[in-house]
């Protein structure tokens, strides 16, 4: 459709559109021209001088006293109490961490700094891409970990827990490791000395390591990459035996996406957990990344935590994040309030489920819209770092 038909049909299907911003709308800020009133039930409430939205009554800022009208009554969820955040919720709810993933190149950002920097909301960071081969070891027995120092060392600053992210993974491998012609033996050397160096150079600062990640296909056959095709299913042991070695006290994890749900991937996971636990292999949880899609969230998501849990390892929820079509509409938006609720409540209902992290906190970094082509809006910070109705999911979950 030609773009000028799109805007002519949108103008004659909402012909009061710009009359008043919607719920959850832009209302204000440097430079917008649009509405600057909101609907009935909502207050255009500044978030910072580039950007005002209409908040539900009830979530926003009480009015000063003497400006009158008492507040319509609405049924949107209230937001957390003033002063608690993501992190302090699920601390108090007896969880180790709320987290979130964040890269490098977002850490100029002070707007977006000031928001992962506070502890209360995140207790943990991950390193988005800082700690994978490709930037830690890009040539043979080079290391580089100035992009994972940095993360580190905020969340160090931040007092944050740190996950790292990671140490084997058939993806962003440099090209001497995927296409290296190695003998079993001499592959094993190569994975020993890259997890054995990454973990020791992190040694102490990291709470846990997804130490093998993403090892199945989605059908739960072993996914057929330099490792598996040189070792077999020997690799996993090889990794999580280093990476004990180097740092006792980090809880090491395998970690994958599609086990959220019962079926064949999920059971491939709990069969290879099983046999570790049996010979006797150094593994202590399993991590669900959890990179889900708005209105499609696994009804089987707690029975598949609890499989793991049975089996004494601890899981967490490592990359979450809820991913719809852009521009994504009001009924998305809602529907994603209640799937993250839906998702972090899977994990406070299993005392195993140690945290929660989000393959960071806003839509302004979100890997989705470069990954899958015409999703985003997947996590709970919009484009302008101001928290979606996602966030109330959330809240309402680690409050419960
Ligand atoms: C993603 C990063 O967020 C992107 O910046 C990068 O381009 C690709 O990788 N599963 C994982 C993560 O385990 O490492 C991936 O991170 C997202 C999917």
């Amino acid at each position: 459709m030609q773009l000028s038909t799109t805007f002519a049909l949108l103008a004659a299907a909402v012909p009061y559109a710009l009359a008043q911003a919607q719920v959850w709308g832009q209302c204000g800020g440097i430079g917008f021209t649009g509405p600057t009133t909101c609907v009935a039930g909502s207050v255009c409430t500044e978030q910072n001088s580039y950007y005002s939205q209409c908040l539900p009554s009830s979530a926003a800022p009480p009015p000063p006293p003497s400006s009158a009208p008492p507040a319509p009554t609405t049924t949107a969820s209230s937001p957390a109490p003033s002063g608690s955040g993501l992190n302090s919720l699920a601390k108090a709810a007896g969880k180790l961490y709320f987290g979130t993933a964040t890269d490098n190149g977002e850490l100029s950002d002070t707007a977006y700094t000031a928001i992962l920097d506070n502890n209360k909301e995140f207790g943990q960071l991950s390193p988005a891409n800082s700690m994978k081969w490709d930037a830690t070891e890009p040539t043979r027995g080079t290391f580089t970990f100035s992009g994972g120092d940095q993360i580190a060392n905020l969340a160090k600053a931040n007092g944050q827990l740190l996950r790292g992210h990671n140490c084997v993974w058939y993806n962003q491998l440099p090209s001497w490791v995927a296409n290296g012609q190695f003998t079993a033996a001499d592959l094993t050397t190569v994975i020993q000395n890259h997890c054995s160096t990454l973990v020791s150079h992190y040694k102490g600062q990291v709470y846990s390591w997804d130490v093998v990640n993403e090892p199945f296909n989605d059908d739960g056959t072993w996914r057929q990459d330099v490792f598996f095709n040189t070792l077999n299913t020997d690799y996993v042991a090889i990794a999580l035996k280093a990476a004990r070695a180097a740092d006792p006290n980090a809880k090491l994890y395998i970690n994958d996406y599609n086990i959220e749900q019962t079926g064949a991937k999920a059971t491939a996971m709990l069969n290879l957990v099983k046999q570790l636990l049996a010979d006797g292999v150094p593994l202590d949880g399993v991590g669900f990344q959890c990179h889900f899609i708005v209105g499609a969230v696994p009804s089987s998501f707690q029975t598949v935590l609890e499989q793991f849990t049975a089996l004494g390892l601890e899981v967490a929820i490592t990359e979450l994040d809820i991913r719809t079509t852009t521009p994504a509409s009001q009924s998305a938006l809602a529907q994603q309030q209640k799937d993250y609720q839906t998702v972090v409540q899977a994990c406070m209902n299993v005392k195993g489920c140690v945290g929660i992290t989000i393959w960071d906190f806003t839509d302004k970094y979100s890997w989705v819209p470069s990954t899958f082509s015409g999703q985003g809006a997947a996590c709970p910070w919009d484009q302008n770092l101001v928290k979606k109705p996602a966030y109330n999911g959330i809240v309402a979950a680690l409050s419960a």
